[in-house]
């Protein structure tokens, strides 16, 4: 056994495995074959399952797909955390009606498609899907500096960490509280706010304002395996190779 030999066995390899790595493909997530899907773009967030199961329970989901299918006015939705959800007052969604439920959700949407470029312009208050932003019943205002995005209800104050999902027609934003309605839970209604927990500031700073950095949210640890099964595969193989063929010579 010669040193050559055995720096072989290191090194071939390890300069195998470079070279995979250095020309791997990106994983390029397959862009939704067919219309948008809410629920799918929610699902893949995974952090949503309290809206996802609103959505579905009020049938506001299939009301946003096939809005998004069936025009081109494009749609913005702010989508709260299940943390936002679990730190509502307990019992809080339960006290809603059915259209209380229907509207809560439609207040975190507005027709129009807004880039994040777009959250330092927008004249307040915002109107949502909920209905009238005058005379204190579903006002919404949005107010951004830098990559800090504001929003409140006047009942809440929220931030938007996150973009989810852009792609011209549909933007989605991750917020950190779930946005209660002055007509719902403003302080002369009969469901009283509940106490909003105190910010979290250190949570709140925006993660990624790009639009473009949504597929990065969440692909990683599902297809994590694979690749690096066959990473090693590839990489035994061509050292053994390469072992073999150091050998004849
Ligand atoms: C939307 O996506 C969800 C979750 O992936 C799926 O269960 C549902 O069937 C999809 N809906 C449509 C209309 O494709
Ligand atoms: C989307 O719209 C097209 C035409 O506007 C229609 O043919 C199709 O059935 C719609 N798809 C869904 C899932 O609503
Ligand atoms: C957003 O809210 C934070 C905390 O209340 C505040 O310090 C900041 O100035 C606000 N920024 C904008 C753009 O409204
Ligand atoms: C929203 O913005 C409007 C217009 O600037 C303002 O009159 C109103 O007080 C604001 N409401 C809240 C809750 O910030
Ligand atoms: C929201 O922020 C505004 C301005 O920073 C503040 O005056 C108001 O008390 C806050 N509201 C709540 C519910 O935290």
């Amino acid at each position: 056994m010669t040193k050559g030999y055995l720096a072989t066995l290191l090194i071939f390899p390890l300069i195998s495995l470079i070279l995979n790595l250095t020309s791997a493909q990106p994983a390029s997530a397959p862009g939704p074959a067919g219309p948008t899907n809410i629920t799918a773009i929610l699902e893949k967030g995974g952090q949503f399952t309290t809206l996802i199961r609103l959505m579905k329970s009020t049938q506001v989901a299939d009301q946003i797909n096939n809005q998004l299918n069936n025009s081109n006015s494009g749609m913005t939705i702010f989508a709260p955390t299940d943390n936002a959800f679990n730190s509502l007052a307990a019992g809080t969604l339960n006290s809603l009606t059915d259209q209380e439920k229907v509207s809560l959700i439609q207040f975190h949407m507005i027709a129009k498609y807004l880039p994040t470029s777009e959250f330092a312009t927008v004249s307040n208050p915002l109107t949502t899907q909920a209905g009238n932003s005058e005379n204190g019943e579903f006002p919404l205002n949005v107010t951004a500096a830098g990559q800090q995005v504001n929003i409140s209800t006047g009942v809440v104050n929220a931030t938007v960490d996150n973009s989810l999902y852009s792609d011209g027609q549909l933007a989605v934003y991750q917020v950190n509280q779930v946005l209660l309605p002055q007509s719902i839970f403003g302080a002369h209604s009969p469901a009283a706010a509940p106490a909003p927990a105190e910010a979290k500031k250190d949570k709140s700073k925006p993660t990624s304002e790009s639009p473009a950095s949504s597929d990065d949210v969440d692909t990683t640890s599902n297809s994590a395996t694979g690749p690096a099964i066959d990473q090693a595969m590839r990489v035994a193989f061509v050292g053994s190779f390469c072992l073999f063929a150091w050998g004849f010579l």
